[in-house]
């Protein structure tokens, strides 16, 4: 069983797709990490991300990922980076590197990797991104496109920082939040859309507890099929 759930940012996707993996006793990969983790070795490499010196530095990046039970944790080059890849500026620069096909091919066939081997292993994976349902598992049992209010997503961003100690104001963080919705649409290779046989939810009147337990219910039904 692949349970896919896309969205843009701030839409509740990682929340929901941890607890609704944790109440189904599968693992989860969050992809969004695996791209943070290339564009924090990419931009500790050049600052700039010049593209040309990023392909060659991509083809060295060795990158780990491992589910330990409660969530995935990621190695670059033998460092754990699970915290790092959180930053402001991994953010912006994880959502410039992922409109390069050389970032998507590479991450292309990992993730398929893990998804296969957890799903095999376990009896099912959940995993959030950008393409799940439309490019990296267009055969995932249950898809979910989950969509909120910009404000809402914001709002909800700016909370996630501030737990981090990161303040910042929310006109910032909206901004922000924009940005990176027209970069991640408008990119050529696998933007962000929804799957035509996803089903969309929209988070902004929901509680945590709701969302999980509307895609739970679409897991049970598909189950139930099976
Ligand atoms: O979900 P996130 O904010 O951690 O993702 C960081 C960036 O990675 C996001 O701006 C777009 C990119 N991404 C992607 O292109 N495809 C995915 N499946 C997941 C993330």
């Amino acid at each position: 069983m692949i349970v896919a759930i896309d969205g843009p940012a701030g839409a509740g996707k990682t929340t929901t797709a941890r607890r609704l993996a944790a109440r189904l006793g599968y693992p989860y990969l969050d992809t969004g990490a695996l791209y943070r983790a290339l564009a924090l070795a990419l931009l500790r490499q050049d600052p700039t991300l010049n593209r040309a010196r990023a392909s060659e530095v991509l083809t060295t990046i060795q990158l780990e990922v491992v589910w330990d039970g409660t969530q995935v944790r990621l190695w670059l080059n033998g460092e754990e980076v699970t915290e790092a890849i959180r930053a402001p500026e991994v953010s912006r620069a994880a959502s410039l590197i992922s409109a390069w096909p050389e970032v998507r091919a590479r991450l292309l066939e990992e993730q398929r990797r893990i998804g296969r081997t957890w799903a095999q292993r376990y009896g099912g994976v959940v995993l959030d991104g950008r393409d799940i349902g439309t490019v990296v598992f267009p055969e995932a049992e249950v898809k979910v496109f989950l969509v909120a209010d910009p404000h809402e997503r914001a709002r909800r961003r700016q909370q996630e920082l501030a737990a981090r100690g990161q303040r910042l104001p929310l006109e910032v963080v909206l901004r922000e939040v924009l940005e990176r919705d027209a970069r991640d649409q408008e990119r050529a290779l696998a933007p962000l859309r929804k799957a035509e046989d996803a089903v969309e939810l929209d988070t902004t009147a929901l509680t945590i507890e709701e969302q999980v337990q509307r895609v739970y219910e679409l897991v049970r039904e598909r189950q139930r099929r099976l």
